[in-house]
């Protein structure tokens, strides 16, 4: 398969031994590119000439060339180690001495029955995708006549009530091991706030907690290129399976998820089609935007901002004091990297932080009531 990260264009292949394969995409000879390769016999291929490289982009054979004259073991593609993870192929694309240790996000570690994982393409930069799962307050407008009937994000009724009983809620990030996690505070009567935290897991994982025992979610925002990106959406549980019904929602596009076109990754609805915008069902008051479903309302609605926004012209307000936090700590990460330090977010114990959210007496700090629910989220996530 062809696949582009970080703007490198690569190719994917499984060789016969079951080996993972991530090596750049064209031949050493003369440029052609290997996803029209051979995958034969423990290598790919080149179809022209028949140059043939191992998993590790080593030239394994080399017909034109006698092998005594040394040509074919210098030539190497480069190639990067992948892993596959909870049903994910993962590239490590840094340098070989920096290697992290294998993803610790919880979803990774749950049974497979546990989670449901999908995949789709952005076409925006993936920061702006990101800020969009970092923003808790769209979803009061965006996602306001999706939400509460969607099977996957069905709200248990406490919840919702609380949602909706304080319009103005307070928006607290605070700093994390591994990135920053993004309260939202609502007043629950006189004596109590209901919590949401909204984690983000440096550089480009969030987590959002659940409605009552419904799944848990997340999402990874991979780059392909500056103006793409892949978008990885999960839902899981830690403490059960999954159920048929929100399996079967989640494969069939709603919740989080979109509908794809079959045998790619691309949205049915995209810009090509003007996301396929109802405006009877806007104006009836059945969706917020036209765009219908949660996944796609997101995708149209940060694509439309331009593949990359111009950031220069935007006015950022109170209630965005978590996406100027998130862009600070990315911009000192990426200072820290440039100077030689580790970037965040790799120690496994910071990846396991959850999305977790509680009703707790005022009194009780936010650090406290987060130590508490990711300790024990079934007691606290829903005491209305
Ligand atoms: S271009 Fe690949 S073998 Fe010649
Ligand atoms: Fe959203």
């Amino acid at each position: 398969m062809r696949v582009k990260l970080l703007g490198e264009c690569l190719i994917a292949f499984r060789d016969t031994k079951g080996g993972l394969g991530l090596i750049e995409e064209f031949c050493a000879h003369r440029g052609v590119s290997l996803w029209f390769g051979r995958n034969e016999e423990n290598g790919i291929r080149c179809p022209y000439h028949g140059w043939k490289y191992d998993v590790t982009g080593q030239c394994v054979d080399l017909p034109s060339e006698p092998e005594e004259s040394g040509v074919r073991k210098g030539i190497r593609l480069k190639s990067y180690p992948a892993i596959e993870c909870a049903g994910v192929i993962w590239a490590y694309l840094g340098p070989a001495d920096k290697k992290p240790e294998e993803p610790a996000y919880e979803w990774t570690r749950v049974p497979p029955a546990h989670r449901y994982v999908s995949k789709r393409l952005q076409e925006s930069n993936y920061l702006q995708a990101m800020e969009g799962a970092l923003d808790s307050i769209h979803s009061g407008f965006l996602h306001r006549h999706s939400v509460a009937d969607d099977p996957l994000l069905k709200r248990d009724p406490s919840s919702l009530a609380m949602l909706l009983a304080d319009r103005h809620p307070k928006i607290v990030p605070t700093v994390s091991p591994a990135g920053l996690y993004v309260a939202t505070r609502r007043d629950v009567g006189t004596d109590r706030y209901y919590w949401r935290v909204t984690q983000w897991l440096m550089p480009c994982f969030s987590f959002f907690p659940p409605y009552g025992d419904n799944p848990y979610g997340g999402h990874a925002f991979v780059p392909i290129d500056d103006g793409r990106c892949w978008t990885f959406s999960i839902d899981y549980h830690p403490g059960r399976a999954l159920t048929g019904a929100e399996r079967e929602a989640a494969h069939s596009g709603r919740g989080i998820h979109v509908p794809l076109i079959e045998g790619s990754f691309i949205p049915v609805a995209n810009k090509r089609n003007d996301y396929l915008i109802d405006r009877a069902a806007q104006k009836a008051k059945k969706t917020f935007s036209g765009v219908l479903g949660v996944g796609v309302q997101d995708a149209a609605i940060q694509e439309s901002m331009g593949t990359i926004q111009d950031r220069t012209r935007e006015h950022l307000v109170s209630s965005d004091n978590g996406i100027v936090k998130t862009r600070r700590l990315l911009m000192d990460a990426a200072s820290a990297v440039a100077r030689g330090d580790a970037p965040p977010g790799l120690a496994p114990a910071a990846q396991g932080a959850r999305a977790v959210s509680m009703v707790v007496p005022r009194q009780m700090s936010l650090p406290d009531a987060v130590a508490m629910a990711q300790k024990d989220p079934a007691k606290t996530v829903s005491a209305a």
